[in-house]
């Protein structure tokens, strides 16, 4: 069964209250995705497995430590996930980036696929979907099952604002995948967006409202 795991770091805490905030504008909005991304990334890799390499310091030799070969890719759900990227990828440099476009239908709230372009090599690696909301989890489902059938190594799910709707029709679709995110709101509203969430993440990332 998935595991979820929600950050109750402070920092996490404090950056997710000012991103919430209606008065909270354009750029700061992605500057605060960006840094809760890279702060949730820290924790969301905790178990990459680690191998000792001998190096010598300007003082002595010594043993240290560094990440085992491990390959990652991060694929971000268009448009909103790619508010997480560059993060990631300061984190993590040498990861993969692939890309799935899906929207939500207005009327259905279905998502709609309209672009997918994953690394040729994903079946060697360890992937990290992102997307700032789970909300119905229509979106992250969909996401998921097309990274799927080119049989990567393993799936983790990373969002900034996940419903409880979402949170169990995604962990029903996909079992073996974990979620990790900096909250767990309360419901869904009529139109199936997160109550109290932050609105429409897209459109406060880019300004398209
Ligand atoms: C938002 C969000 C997720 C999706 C979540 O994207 O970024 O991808 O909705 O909703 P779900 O869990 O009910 O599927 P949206 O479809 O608004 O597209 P955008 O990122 O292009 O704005
Ligand atoms: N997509 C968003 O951007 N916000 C929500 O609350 C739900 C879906």
């Amino acid at each position: 069964m998935s595991k979820v795991t929600v950050f109750d770091h402070p920092l996490i805490q404090h950056k997710l209250a000012i991103l919430r905030d209606e008065r909270t504008g354009t750029k700061e909005f992605r500057e605060l995705i960006s840094e809760i991304a890279m702060l949730m990334c820290f924790e969301a890799t905790r178990d990459l497995p680690l191998k000792s390499v001998e190096i010598k310091t300007p003082m002595a030799p010594m043993t240290a430590k560094k990440i085992a070969g491990r390959k990652l890719a991060f694929v971000p759900i268009l448009r909103a996930g790619c508010g997480m990227l560059d993060a990631m990828l300061t984190m993590v440099p040498s990861a993969k980036v692939g890309h799935i476009g899906l929207y939500r239908d207005e009327v259905t709230h279905k998502p709609v696929e309209y672009y997918n372009k994953l690394p040729g090599d994903i079946n060697e690696r360890d992937v990290f979907v992102l997307d700032p909301m789970l909300a119905t989890g229509g979106s992250a489902v969909d996401a998921i099952e097309i990274i799927k059938r080119s049989k990567p190594r393993s799936i983790k799910f990373l969002c900034i604002i996940a419903a409880p709707e979402g949170i169990e029709v995604l962990t029903k679709a996909h079992p073996d995948v974990d979620i990790f995110c900096a909250a767990k709101d309360e419901c869904l509203n009529e139109n199936c967006y997160i109550l109290p969430g932050l609105g429409d993440a897209g459109d406060r990332i880019y300004g398209t409202k």
